[in-house]
C-alpha cells in the first residue's frame, strides 16, 4: 500500500532525530504538499485507484448484502480513513463507490460512459435516516403511525433525503376526535382503547359491528301494554334481578354483535325465568358457527335468522362450546351440528340432549315507555342501534352523536357507520353540569369490560338517538332436553300471563310491590325445591346412575299404585327423567 506506506514513513522520519528548524519547516510543507495531492484519493475519489486499492471491499461484505439496491448509507466498507460504498447510489454520484464496486457488483469495470469528476469531490450528502420517536430508521424500515403503515423510503435522490412514506386511511381512534369530544359541550367523554387503537375506520366498522338491518315488519309487534303504569325514573335490571344477567363479553374482531345480542338476551331471559334456577351460559360460538346459509359469521349477521336457529335447534352451554372467534377472526367450522343429540363438546366435555332456546321474538313498538314495560317486566331487550364514527371512543357519560367529523369539515372518508346490536338492560336520568335533565338507556356492549363504563354504555332516551328505540326484541326462553327447567319456563310463563291480565285493574305500584315479593317468595320455593331433588353435577347433565333411579322409585312409590297399573305412563315417567315432585306447589 503504496500510499500509506509513504506517509508512514514520513512521520516516522519527522520524530526519528533532531533536526534544524529551517530543516523541520521544509518537512512540514512537504509533509502538507503530499498530504494534499494525496488528499483527493484518500479521502474517497476512488476512480483511479492502483494496484494496492483493488481490494477487497465490497467482497468483503457480509455474504447476503455485498452490493446494495437504491441508496444505503449503512452498505459501506471503511477505507483510507472515510468510507467507500457498494449501494447503486454511489453511481449516482461516481466518487464513492468501492474501487471493486463495478467489477464485484456488475462483473465489469466502470463503464467509461460516467463522467469522471474534475475537482475534488463532495462528500456523500449526511445520511438523512427516518426518525420516530426519537429512534432512527434506515432504508425499507418499517413502522406504523396509528392505522397507517410507514415506510422509510428515499423520497429525493438527489440529495439523497429520506423520510416516512404512509398509507393515508382514516383511522378509527383519531386522537383529534377524542380531544375535540372532551373538550367540547357534549354529556359523553371519549378515549383511547389500546384494543381499537391501529385499526382504520373501516375495520372497526367491518369487524366490531355486525348486524345487517332487518326490514321493519319482520316481526310481530307485541300489543300496546303501557296503560296508566306508573314507570320508576330509573331501573336497572342488575339490581331488580341480582347475578343473573350475563356479563359483558367481547367479540373480538369479528363482526358478531347479532350472536352475542342474541345469545346474551336469551340467556338473561332464560335465568329471570327460572329465577336462577337456569345458570349456564349460552353458546355464542354455536350460534356463529352453525347458524349458516344466509348469515355472515364475522361478517355480520341477521336477528331474525339468529332467532329462528334458537328456536329450531338452540344452543348448547358456552362451557361445551366456547367463543374462539374473537382470537382466531373467523366464524370456523360448525363443530356441533345444529341436530346433534349428544356427543363430546368442542370443549371436550360430553353433552346429553340439552339445548337452550327461544319461543319466537316479538318487536317492541318503537316507544320509549313500552320499551321500558318490556325491560321492567320481562328483563333485558335486544336493540338494534347504528354505530357512527365517535361511538367507538366512548368512555362514558350520555352518548348521543357529535357529529364532530362533518363539523370539522373532515373528508367525507371519514364518516362511516355500521349497525350493530346490543341489550338494553335499563334507564335513567341525569341532570347535567348546566342544569338540564337528560334520559338515558342504560346498554350492554359487546366489546369487553375495558370498554365504556366497564363494557357499559349509556345513550340518550326517548328521541331514537342512533335509531336504538326502533328495532327492539324481545322473546321468551325455551329449554329441551331439561325436563325441569321447561316446567319451570312453563310455569312462570302462565303465572306472568296470569299477572299481566290481572295488572290492568292495578293503580298503584305498592300493590304491584307486594305481589311481586309474593311471586318471589314462590319462586324461591319452588327453585329449593328443585335443587334439592337435582343430581349434584357440575355441568348440569342428566344423571343416569343409581341415586337418579332410587329417586323415581320413591317418587312411585308415594304415589302408590295409580301409576304403576299403566305401563305406558310409567314409560314415559323413566323418559322424563326428574320427578314431578318439585313442580307440585
Ligand atoms: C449507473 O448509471 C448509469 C448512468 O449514469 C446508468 O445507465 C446505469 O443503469 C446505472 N446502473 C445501475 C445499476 O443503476
Ligand atoms: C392510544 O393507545 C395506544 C396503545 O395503548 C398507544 O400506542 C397510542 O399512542 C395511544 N394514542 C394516544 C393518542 O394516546
Ligand atoms: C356436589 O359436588 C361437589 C363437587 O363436585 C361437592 O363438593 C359437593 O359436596 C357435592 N354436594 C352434594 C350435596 O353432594
Amino acid at each position: 500500500m503504496a500510499l500509506i506506506t509513504l506517509d508512514r514513513s514520513i512521520s516516522s522520519r519527522s520524530f526519528s532525530s533532531p533536526l534544524s528548524s529551517n530543516l523541520r519547516a521544509f518537512i512540514v510543507i512537504v509533509q502538507i504538499t503530499i498530504l494534499l495531492t494525496c488528499l483527493p484519493l484518500a479521502s474517497g475519489f476512488f476512480g483511479e485507484w492502483g494496484p494496492d486499492l483493488e481490494g477487497p471491499w465490497c467482497a468483503k461484505r457480509p455474504l447476503d448484502s455485498q452490493c446494495c439496491d437504491g441508496r444505503d448509507d449503512y452498505c459501506g466498507v471503511p477505507i483510507l480513513g472515510t468510507e467507500c460504498y457498494c449501494d447503486i447510489f454511489c453511481n449516482e454520484t461516481a466518487y464513492d463507490c468501492c474501487p471493486d464496486y463495478w467489477q464485484h457488483c456488475h462483473g465489469h469495470f466502470r463503464p467509461t460512459t460516467t463522467p469522471r469528476p474534475t475537482t475534488l469531490p463532495t462528500p456523500r450528502p449526511v445520511r438523512e435516516p427516518c426518525i420516530k420517536d426519537g429512534v432512527r430508521y434506515g432504508p425499507g424500515e418499517k413502522t406504523s403511525e396509528n392505522c397507517n403503515d410507514c415506510t422509510c423510503e428515499l423520497i429525493d435522490p438527489v440529495s439523497g433525503r429520506y423520510d416516512w412514506r404512509c398509507s393515508n386511511d382514516p383511522c378509527l381512534l383519531r386522537p383529534e376526535l377524542i380531544q375535540a369530544v372532551n373538550d367540547g359541550d357534549f354529556t359523553w367523554k371519549a378515549s383511547n382503547y389500546s384494543k381499537l387503537w391501529g385499526l382504520t375506520l373501516d375495520e372497526g366498522v367491518r369487524y366490531r359491528l355486525g348486524t345487517f338491518l332487518l326490514e321493519a315488519d319482520v316481526l310481530r309487534m307485541t300489543p300496546i301494554s303501557v296503560i296508566d303504569d306508573v314507570l320508576p325514573e330509573s331501573f336497572d335490571a342488575r339490581q331488580k334481578w341480582p347475578n343473573l344477567l350475563s356479563p359483558v363479553r367481547d367479540q373480538g374482531n369479528c363482526a358478531s354483535s347479532w350472536a352475542h345480542s342474541t345469545t346474551a338476551v336469551a340467556e338473561d331471559r332464560l335465568r329471570i325465568e327460572t329465577a336462577g334456577v337456569m345458570t349456564d351460559s349460552l353458546s355464542v360460538q354455536h350460534l356463529l358457527s352453525c347458524d349458516r346459509g344466509e348469515q355472515m359469521g364475522c361478517e355480520g349477521g341477521r336477528l331474525d335468522r339468529a332467532w329462528w336457529f334458537m328456536r329450531k335447534f338452540g344452543v348448547v352451554t358456552e362451557e361445551c362450546y366456547p367463543y374462539t372467534s374473537g382470537l382466531t377472526d373467523s366464524a370456523g367450522q360448525c363443530l356441533v351440528s345444529p341436530k346433534q343429540k349428544s356427543g363430546a363438546c368442542p370443549s371436550g366435555i360430553m353433552y346429553k340432549r340439552k339445548r337452550y332456546k327461544a319461543t319466537p321474538p316479538y318487536r317492541i313498538r318503537p316507544v320509549e315507555r313500552e320499551i321500558m314495560k318490556e325491560i321492567m317486566d320481562n328483563g333485558p331487550v335486544q336493540a338494534t342501534l347504528l354505530v357512527r364514527e365517535d361511538f367507538f371512543m366512548y368512555r362514558r357519560g350520555i352518548y348521543s352523536y357529535s357529529d364532530l367529523t362533518s363539523r370539522r369539515g373532515d373528508p367525507e372518508t371519514y364518516l362511516k357507520s355500521g349497525f350493530h346490536s346490543v341489550r338494553i338492560i335499563g334507564w335513567g336520568a341525569e341532570r347535567t353540569e348546566r342544569g338540564d335533565i337528560i334520559k338515558y338507556w342504560l346498554c350492554a356492549n359487546s366489546w369487553g369490560p375495558e370498554w365504556g363504563e366497564s363494557g357499559y354504555f349509556r345513550i340518550l332516551r326517548g328521541s331514537d338517538e342512533s335509531r336504538i328505540e326502533r328495532y327492539v326484541v324481545g322473546v321468551w326462553g325455551k329449554v329441551s332436553g331439561d325436563d325441569v327447567l321447561r316446567l319451570l319456563l312453563k310455569e312462570s310463563r302462565r303465572r306472568r300471563l296470569r299477572t299481566r291480565r290481572s295488572r290492568r285493574q292495578l293503580r298503584h305500584i305498592r300493590t304491584r310491590g307486594s305481589r311481586r315479593r309474593d311471586r318471589r317468595r314462590r319462586m324461591r320455593a319452588l327453585k329449593e325445591a328443585f335443587l334439592a331433588t337435582r343430581p349434584n353435577d357440575s355441568r348440569g347433565h342428566r344423571q343416569s346412575s343409581t341415586s337418579s333411579r332410587r329417586r323415581r322409585e320413591r317418587g312411585h312409590g308415594s304415589k302408590k299404585h295409580k301409576k304403576n297399573k299403566n305401563k305406558k305412563t310409567q314409560h314415559r315417567n323413566q323418559q322424563n327423567f326428574y320427578p314431578s315432585q318439585p313442580m307440585v306447589m
